[in-house]
């Protein structure tokens, strides 16, 4: 029989330090170490100098991977639990969720973490943006950065369909149906996000699959190479007004500063992530314990349009983007403005991979993230209102408004409000504006045109033929004609 291995005698050590540490730890980590050399290389990892630091400035990262790892071990949790079909999900939920249980902990902690994970990622981004962070020798840090911010978006909206309830049926509808409106990859979008032509059973298995194996499994390779970057590529430094990033010199001259004055990773340097992150868990516990899992909407029914489909807070805005552009140009923009989002953000740092990092130096900066950071605040002040739902108490048109003492065109207007047409649009600034306004119809569109739409209906608007009589028909349409 083989005499017990030596693990103090190393065949081939890593490194000469690897060789020593290994030597000083006991037998278990000297075994460790002398098998995956891991040990020495986590070492390493924590020992690496840093540029000294003072702020908070630089916490917002890591406190993205705290609250990634919280979504992923209370994702998993809640994925013991949870029935991804159809007829069972919300039960599946619902059961879940009687306040002080701990499923409904673990769903409360899920919920708060998503919220964290967003806020979190988009101050990180910001702070990288203001102090250029995504500079020589960065940008690839940045581009996984970029993919992975719409990442947590994407989760963050799949994850809310799952509850399944009134709200995420109806999200998932409005979602396809806003996709569905692009040109060419429209229906294609919306056909993958649906599962099928409409609302079905393999819907929630298709979102369900996404939000928990292809998301988190690109999010986690994304992840482990934007981590990597940040130890090879070395943190940044807090940018000095007039100390301008050069190609050519960067790497050497971050060298010598770090060496001249920086300090070790752990603890120096990382206590503050640690202290910030842990609060933030606490934090959520906190919240998931005092506040609990949010309340599910009604029970699932594809035939009630009277939904109420709003998104969690942090995509309100973006609901609210939809719904505003004017109707000529929201096809277009669908598509078209995530794609530029997308575009200018991964073209950034090959625009400008050089130069001055410091905001301060660079005023549009601040500027572009003041606007940004108004923009959303304003557009989810006007997503409370929910424009882009049917407007359910919407009065009948005022005499005023018709403009017209011929019967027919009173009877086609009066039609316009009892058909539920109003709810959708608005003629003079009165109705819904889930559809596009028809002040002008008139003029825009034929007799003949405007009997085809009404008669066939749109992506989100029912047909009516067999609903209005011939006769209704032709008032409707009549009264239309003279809105020009
Ligand atoms: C649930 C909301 C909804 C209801 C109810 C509704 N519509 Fe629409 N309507 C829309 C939407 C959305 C569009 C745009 C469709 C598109 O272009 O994809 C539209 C388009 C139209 C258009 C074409 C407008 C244009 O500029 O191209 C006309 C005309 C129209 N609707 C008339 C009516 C009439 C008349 C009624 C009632 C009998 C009605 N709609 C009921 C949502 C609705």
């Amino acid at each position: 029989m083989s005499s017990p291995p030596d693990f103090s005698e190393k065949i081939m050590p890593d490194t000469p330090e690897a060789n020593r540490d290994a030597r000083q730890h006991g037998k278990v980590v000297g075994w460790l170490e002398d098998r995956t050399g891991l040990v020495s290389r986590l070492n390493q990892a924590a020992g690496h100098r840093v540029p000294r630091r003072s702020g908070w400035a630089f916490v917002f990262g890591s406190a993205t991977l705290f609250a990634f790892i919280l979504q992923v071990v209370s994702g998993i949790t809640l994925a013991m639990f949870f029935e991804p079909a159809t007829a069972t999900a919300y039960q599946s939920l619902q059961q879940i969720s009687t306040p002080g249980s701990f499923e409904a902990l673990v769903r409360g902690l899920h919920y708060f973490g998503a919220s964290l994970m967003v806020v979190m990622a988009g101050i990180h981004m910001a702070r990288v943006y203001l102090m250029a962070a995504y500079k020589y020798p960065r940008e690839v840090q940045w581009l996984s950065g970029v993919l992975l911010l719409f990442l947590v978006l994407a989760m963050a909206f799949t994850g809310q369909t799952l509850r399944w309830d009134q709200n995420a049926l109806w999200s998932v509808v409005v979602g396809a149906e806003q996709a569905a409106r692009a040109p060419f990859v429209g229906p294609i979008l919306a056909r993958f996000l649906l599962a099928g032509d409409t609302l079905n059973a393999a819907t929630l298995s298709r979102l369900f699959s996404l939000h928990v194996f292809w998301f988190p499994a690109i999010m986690f390779g994304l992840i482990g190479l934007h981590v990597f970057l940040v130890l090879r590529n070395g943190i940044s430094e807090t940018p000095v007004p007039g100390r301008k990033v050069d190609p050519r010199t960067y790497k050497q001259d971050y060298q010598a500063r770090v060496k001249r004055d920086g300090v070790p990773f752990w603890p120096d340097a990382a206590w503050r992530d640690t202290v910030f992150g842990s609060a933030l868990i606490l934090l959520m516990v906190f919240l998931a314990w005092k506040i609990g899992a949010p309340e599910l909407g009604k029970p699932p029914d594809p035939s009630i349009v009277q939904a109420d489909p709003k998104p969690d807070w942090y995509l309100i805005w973006y609901f609210s983007v939809l719904a505003l552009w004017p109707y000529a140009v929201t096809n277009i923009m669908i598509i078209a403005a995530p794609l530029l989002a997308l575009v200018a953000l991964l073209a950034l740092p090959f625009v400008s991979n050089k130069g001055e990092r410091s905001p301060s130096r660079r005023p549009w900066a601040i500027a572009a993230v003041v606007v940004m950071v108004g923009l959303i605040f304003s557009l989810t002040v006007v997503g409370y209102r929910e424009p882009w739902l049917p407007h359910f108490k919407a009065l009948p048109l005022s005499a005023q408004t018709v403009g017209s003492t011929d019967p027919a065109v009173i009877r086609g207007a009066a039609l316009f409000h009892s058909q539920s047409c109003i709810l959708c649009h608005q003629i003079d600034g009165q109705g819904g504006i889930r559809g596009p306004d028809l002040s002008q119809v008139g003029a825009r569109l034929s007799r003949d045109q405007l009997i085809w739409r009404i008669q066939n209906g749109a992506a989100s608007m029912p047909p009516y033929a067999g609903v209005l009589t011939d006769q209704q028909l032709r008032d409707v349409v009549g009264f239309l004609e003279t809105r020009k």
